[in-house]
């Protein structure tokens, strides 16, 4: 690791781990994670690191010697909870008042969390932005050794760290970072002013790590950054998913999010033509309007929008398209939602991740003016949620009788021997089966659709 005046991660990762073994007892880390599942991964390096500083990993904080929150940014209500659990800590630390407790990730790079933080929670030992996760080792050597409280916030823009393995949780599926930051400024977004520039991996590292991953069993390799299709790491990414197909082994792979600025027909072509890659794309349209995507500064409109969805379909004529919807944007009008419910009609989801605007301190939106009430955002959320219901519905018929490929993942909740997966288009499909086809590839001949699901059974 070269980022700041040498310092060497692994020094202090020794440091601390001869530390932590002197102890009479084990050392426990509760690690928690909120938001994105680049932040997961994140989760996943910190796990990590607490393993190789000697600690073992618990899920109960309570009995835990070291508490982090890697913390998300993108809404106030994750930051509302992020809080919520803080606070829960103090009575933690009340208790055992050895207990460390460490905040982090893109809620945490935030100046003004920070401040608050120090102010109103003084109880938090270690505060570090998503810049400085290689420097957690040495500050928890201080915690530890000088009992200083401290706050690293520094912006590095450094690269990439290559040297932390993430300590991976959900076998048989993998996600794999293949870039970091952003650089569109979607006027609402507060990701580029916490996460900052992108940065993309080498390919060849990427390719060792999926193909090193295929040879451990993993099944599911899903491939992630805040704008995948800018990925620049030599090769482009069409490229880079053509080479990760053309590693051998029986696996899908998925990727996420995809900005239709900069969405391609080689894109397009490539997650059709290459055999692994799972036949859905998630492509956040945000809005129906342009003029909302203007302010939005989406630099793209509904009609070069739908040329992507157009080809693709003139290809495969049910091709799985995904979205995300931001509500609510400072004032969207009648006329912007309905422009929005007319694009979701044309379209047709399979899946709709959907939000309603939350306003981000330093972001442009955070200053323009808003005239819609909550009370019409939240009946405007209603008024779409029933339509895509209906979507889902209506268009999930069409799997009625077919076959898919499903990577079976986790027991159902509801029904016993009843289990749930993925198939290759992106549908949750449940099925009855026994618990050994886990992690497993089968394939399901659906005989009945929900609005948010399909069921089937399992055939040869
Ligand atoms: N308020 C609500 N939703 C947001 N998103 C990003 N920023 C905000 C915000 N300020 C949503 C967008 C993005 C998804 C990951 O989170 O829809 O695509
Ligand atoms: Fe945020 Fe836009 Fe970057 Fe996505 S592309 S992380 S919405 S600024």
């Amino acid at each position: 690791m070269n980022n700041t005046n040498n310092y060497d991660m692994n020094e202090y990762i020794g440091k601390v781990r001869e530390l932590v073994l002197s102890m009479q007892k084990p050392l426990k880390a509760h690690i928690k994670s909120y938001g994105c599942q680049l932040n997961f991964c994140d989760g996943d390096k910190l796990k990590r690191l607490a393993s190789e500083m000697g600690f073992e990993l618990c899920e109960d904080e309570l009995q835990s010697d070291l508490i982090v929150f890697n913390t998300c940014a993108v809404r106030e209500n994750a930051e509302d909870r992020a809080f919520g659990n803080i606070g829960f800590a103090k009575h933690i630390k009340e208790k055992n008042p050895n207990t460390v407790i460490a905040l982090c990730g893109c809620m945490a790079q935030q100046e003004h969390i920070a401040e608050k933080i120090k102010k109103s929670y003084p109880f938090v030992d270690i505060v570090f932005g998503t810049s400085a996760q290689s420097h957690f080792p040495e500050l928890l050597y201080n915690k530890l050794v000088f009992g200083r409280n401290l706050c690293d916030i520094t912006e590095y823009n450094d690269g990439i760290n290559e040297e932390i393995n993430p300590l991976r949780q959900g076998f048989p599926k993998a996600s794999v970072p293949i870039m970091y930051g952003c650089n569109n400024f979607c006027t609402y977004c507060v990701v580029p002013y916490v996460r900052g520039r992108e940065r993309s991996r080498n390919y060849e590292n990427i390719l060792s790590e999926v193909k090193q991953l295929i040879k451990d069993g993993y099944k599911e390799i899903m491939l992630l950054g805040q704008n995948v299709n800018s990925y620049d790491g030599d090769i482009t990414f069409p490229e880079l998913l053509r080479r990760i197909n053309d590693i051998d082994g029986d696996f899908v792979v998925r990727f996420m999010s995809s900005h239709p600025k900069d969405a391609s027909k080689d894109l397009i072509d490539t997650v059709i033509d290459c055999e692994k890659m799972a036949k859905q794309i998630h492509l956040p349209v945000q809005s129906g309007s342009n003029a909302v995507l203007e302010r939005m500064n989406r630099r793209y409109t509904v009609e070069k929008y739908l040329e992507i969805i157009d080809y693709a379909r003139s290809r495969v004529p049910d091709f799985s398209f995904s979205s995300d919807i931001l509500l609510g944007f400072p004032d969207e009008s009648r006329e912007d939602f309905e422009a929005t419910l007319a694009l979701m009609e044309r379209v047709k989801y399979d899946n709709l991740y959907t939000f309603i605007y939350s306003k981000r301190e330093r972001t442009k939106a955070a200053l323009m003016p808003d005239c819609v009430t909550e009370k019409e955002k939240s009946e405007r959320m209603g008024e779409l949620l029933a339509l895509q219901r209906k979507i889902t519905t209506e268009s999930y018929k069409r799997f009625m009788g077919k076959t898919l490929r499903v990577l079976a993942d986790s027991e159902s909740k509801t029904a016993e021997n009843w289990l749930l997966g993925k198939s290759y288009e992106g549908i949750i499909v449940e099925f009855p089966g026994d618990k050994s086809l886990l992690g497993q590839f089968v394939n399901v001949k659906i005989n009945n659709t929900k609005n948010w699901a399909v069921e089937g059974v399992v055939v040869e």
